[in-house]
């Protein structure tokens, strides 16, 4: 069986498909575009090529307009649903959905190459991976933020990576339902009812889905007609540190980076919509009603992983931290415990999930509250000993739910060095 640090790169190497991380079996069995990030990270500590590799994968589902999909369909698999059929892109290059996803890839680029041993390897796959990233970003702002307000929308909860988080309930309600086919879902052969969305929402996630296919994938149609589009404000601390990021990749490679110089400033003006006086606290706008959506999630930390903040909000939102986590026995839920949509099994409901773990604890290290990211470290670790490497934990009692064995847990392990080697020895 192997001690703790074994066990995670068994996770990966298991779930390794040849080239691509399913997330995990059955439940996930293609790529995904923000989990392709995190598990390049924890794969540069086992395979540096492999690392590289992963996102090689991801990008040879990219659009010719520059969009990175949430979902790659590399190969045909029968456990999940909705597959390539239902999105309708089979045929059309490499199957994919028709949505994107939290933009972590400047990241996580940014990332492999300041941690390469292989220095020549690295520069060649990060500039070979730059004009990628850069068609994409470029895609987000033009499809996605036509009015040029710094700040992108998504037009599906699918594509903020928190699929049935609290913040979309009001703005998925204006979603109809009428004209839905059938369907069997598959996510529940894998993971237990309560840990997963509900019907209704599923429900709405297709007719969003049928809806962007009868509109053929027009992306303009998409953004205008979409009866849900949200400014979220996950999606967009993850952009505007990706931004800062690539910008470092282009200045590291000799590249031209006055056009992300521009994303950066305009996003900090954005983000000033999103920060709530009342509330001392950062949440998503919804587009249709033009108001914020005063939901206590924990995508409204993030804007401290994208530097966002100064040191007052930043102080306050050390104050909400240690607030939230009062109520419950491990950091961070991902909403707050007393909000009363707060369900600490249910996906992003409540549990702890640990990317948002690993993020935030980089943003509270560089803000210098160490107290708060070493609880997150620490709370991690803690969850990952008991209850094994799961997409995600109740933070109050701490158990396992969703998938098991999931890539990004272990990967961000290995990233975070929580587990060593030496620690799986013996002691002397
Ligand atoms: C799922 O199938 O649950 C995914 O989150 C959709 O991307």
């Amino acid at each position: 069986m192997g001690g703790l640090y074994e066990q995670a790169v068994q996770v990966l190497r298991n779930n390794d498909r040849g080239g691509f991380t399913a997330p995990a079996q059955g439940l996930y069995p293609y790529q995904w575009l923000w989990d392709s990030g995190f598990n390049a990270m924890g794969w540069l500590h086992l395979d540096e090529r492999r690392a590289w590799q992963e996102l090689f994968s991801l990008f040879e589902g990219q659009w010719p307009d520059g969009m990175v999909p949430h979902i790659v369909f590399h190969k045909k698999q029968e456990s999940y649903f909705p597959g390539p059929e239902v999105w309708g892109t089979v045929g059309r290059g490499c199957a994919s959905s028709v949505i994107t996803q939290p933009p972590i890839l400047a990241t996580a680029v940014r990332y492999l190459y300041e941690h390469a041993r292989d220095h020549a390897f690295a520069r060649e796959s990060a500039k070979a991976l730059y004009p990628r990233i850069l068609a994409y970003h470029r895609w987000l702002y033009q499809a996605r933020d036509p009015n040029r307000t710094g700040l992108v929308a998504v037009v599906h909860p699918w594509a903020t990576g928190m699929d049935n988080s609290p913040a979309w309930d009001e703005p998925l309600r204006r979603v109809p339902t009428e004209g839905v086919p059938p369907y069997e879902r598959k996510d529940l052969l894998y993971a237990k009812p309560e840990e997963r969305p509900r019907k209704e929402e599923y429900d709405r996630y297709l007719w969003l889905l049928y809806f962007f296919r009868r509109l053929n994938f027009d992306q303009r149609a998409i953004f205008r007609e979409s009866p849900f589009k949200v400014i979220d404000v996950g999606f967009n601390a993850i952009l505007h540190r990706a931004n800062q990021d690539l910008y470092a990749l282009a200045v590291m490679l000799g590249e031209e980076p006055h056009e992300i110089q521009e994303w950066i400033v305009e996003a900090q003006v954005g983000f000033q919509a999103l920060w709530d006086r009342e509330d001392n606290f950062y949440y998503s706008l919804d587009l249709i009603t033009g108001r914020r959506i005063r939901v206590k999630t924990s995508a409204g930390f993030l804007p401290l992983f994208a530097g966002i903040p100064g040191e007052g909000r930043a102080r306050r939102l050390a104050e909400h931290f240690r607030e939230w986590v009062r109520h419950v026995r491990y950091a961070l839920p991902s909403v707050h415990p007393l909000e009363p949509s707060f369900e600490g099994t249910r996906y992003w409901r409540g549990p702890v999930w640990v990317n948002v773990n690993w993020m935030l604890a980089e943003a509270f290290w560089d803000y210098g509250y160490d107290d708060l990211a070493e609880r997150l470290r620490n709370d991690t670790l803690e969850l990952i000993r008991r209850f094994g490497f799961r997409e995600y934990y109740h933070p109050k009692t701490g158990e396992g739910r969703g998938g098991k064995d999931f890539s990004w847990t272990a990967a961000l392990a290995l990233v975070w060095r929580l587990l060593t080697r030496d620690e799986d020895a013996p002691a002397a």
